[in-house]
């Protein structure tokens, strides 16, 4: 179904639009999201319609306080401290909690599984959203399944307009990586996607040992390697070894071949990214997308070396470098 895309910085629009079960992209810190009533199974399956997304991968349910979670989830014995340690400590922030679910959110939001991921993001823009909406807002990232994240909504327009009614405009994101997803369901927990909220800060703020399960599909589905790629081949480059990888591109062949940096290299196209991986992080996605649209066919990418979203940057080079076929 095609509709007419509106993008607009007006809150209201968008409120109106999720009350009427449409799908609304929206900002948060981390990436736009492609946003439905979390409650509405009719507008949730409108989500996986517009993403191309197979049913049975669970959405991200976004809150406007940590006070609602309770609707939400079901914080039995220990889960009820935990939540509220990771509430103070991290929201609103880039923190996604896997609880056992109630019956509040549709099966179709949480892809029929009896747990539910909540975050209550950090941007003012989606917070007020969220309060006027007042309910939750079931979002994954608002790109075409198997492409990159958007980080700004010119992104998501060009993946998704014509599909999405309304596009609430909000600026490039903060953060520019998805967030941090940990499951919490008994006494250990497990980090399922590193971000911006690390595993040494999670383990602060509990006081526990996490688990790390970041290589497990099958405890987050919808996490393929492939989520995270671009159209090129990425291929991960040490930093010494990237003169001698450009001295050896034929000529012939140096429109196709991208180069994605933290320092400035002879050859263009390159992206010369910031070299703390916060930096880089914010601008990683833009790159990518922009690589495709020039055609570019090898992207040869040197990861950035220090700083809090590393191991987040590294996961998601890791998994676009290990790209199986594209779905
Ligand atoms: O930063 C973000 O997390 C962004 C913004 C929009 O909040 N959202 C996002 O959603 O990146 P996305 O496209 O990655 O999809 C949500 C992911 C799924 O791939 C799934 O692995 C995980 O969240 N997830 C959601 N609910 C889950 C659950 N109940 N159990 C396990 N994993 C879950
Ligand atoms: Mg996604």
């Amino acid at each position: 179904m095609t509709v007419n895309t509106i993008v607009t910085p007006d809150i209201e629009v968008a409120v109106a639009a999720l009350a009427r079960g449409r799908l609304v992209a929206f900002p948060t810190e981390t990436v736009y999201g492609l946003g439905a009533d979390a409650a509405d199974g009719a507008a949730v399956a409108a989500v996986f319609a517009a993403k191309g997304r197979p049913p049975g991968h669970p959405l991200i349910v976004h809150l406007a306080s940590a006070d609602d979670v309770a609707e939400w989830a079901r914080l039995d014995g220990d889960l009820a401290v935990h939540v509220k340690l990771l509430a103070e400590a991290f929201w609103p922030g880039p923190l996604t909690v896997v609880l056992p679910r109630t019956a509040k959110a549709a099966d179709e939001t949480v892809g029929g599984r009896p747990t539910i991921g909540l975050r209550v993001p950090d941007h003012p823009v989606a917070l007020e959203l969220l309060r006027r909406f007042g309910g939750g807002v079931a979002a994954p990232s608002a790109n075409r399944f198997g492409r990159v994240s958007p980080t700004t909504a010119a992104h998501v327009v060009d993946d998704l307009g014509g599909l999405v009614d309304v596009v609430l405009d909000g600026g490039a994101t903060t953060v520019g990586i998805e967030s941090t997803i940990v499951e919490v369901l008994g006494d250990e927990p497990i980090l399922l996607r590193p971000g911006a909220v690390t595993k040494a800060d999670l383990e602060r703020a509990l006081g526990v040992e996490v688990l790390d399960g970041s290589g497990g599909e099958a405890r987050a589905p919808g996490m393929l390697r492939s989520h995270y790629a671009p159209d090129a081949a990425v291929e991960l480059v040490e930093p010494d070894q990237l003169a001698s990888e450009i001295s050896v591109i034929p000529s012939a062949e140096v429109d196709r071949i991208g180069i994605v940096a933290p320092v400035v290299v002879d050859h263009q196209p390159s992206w010369h990214l910031p070299s703390d991986a916060d930096g880089y992080g914010r601008e990683l996605y833009r790159a990518l997308r922009e690589a495709d649209r020039l055609g570019v066919e090898r992207l040869l990418v040197v990861p950035p070396t220090e700083g809090r979203l590393l191991a987040a940057v590294v996961d998601r080079l890791t998994k676009a470098a290990a790209r199986p076929e594209r779905p």
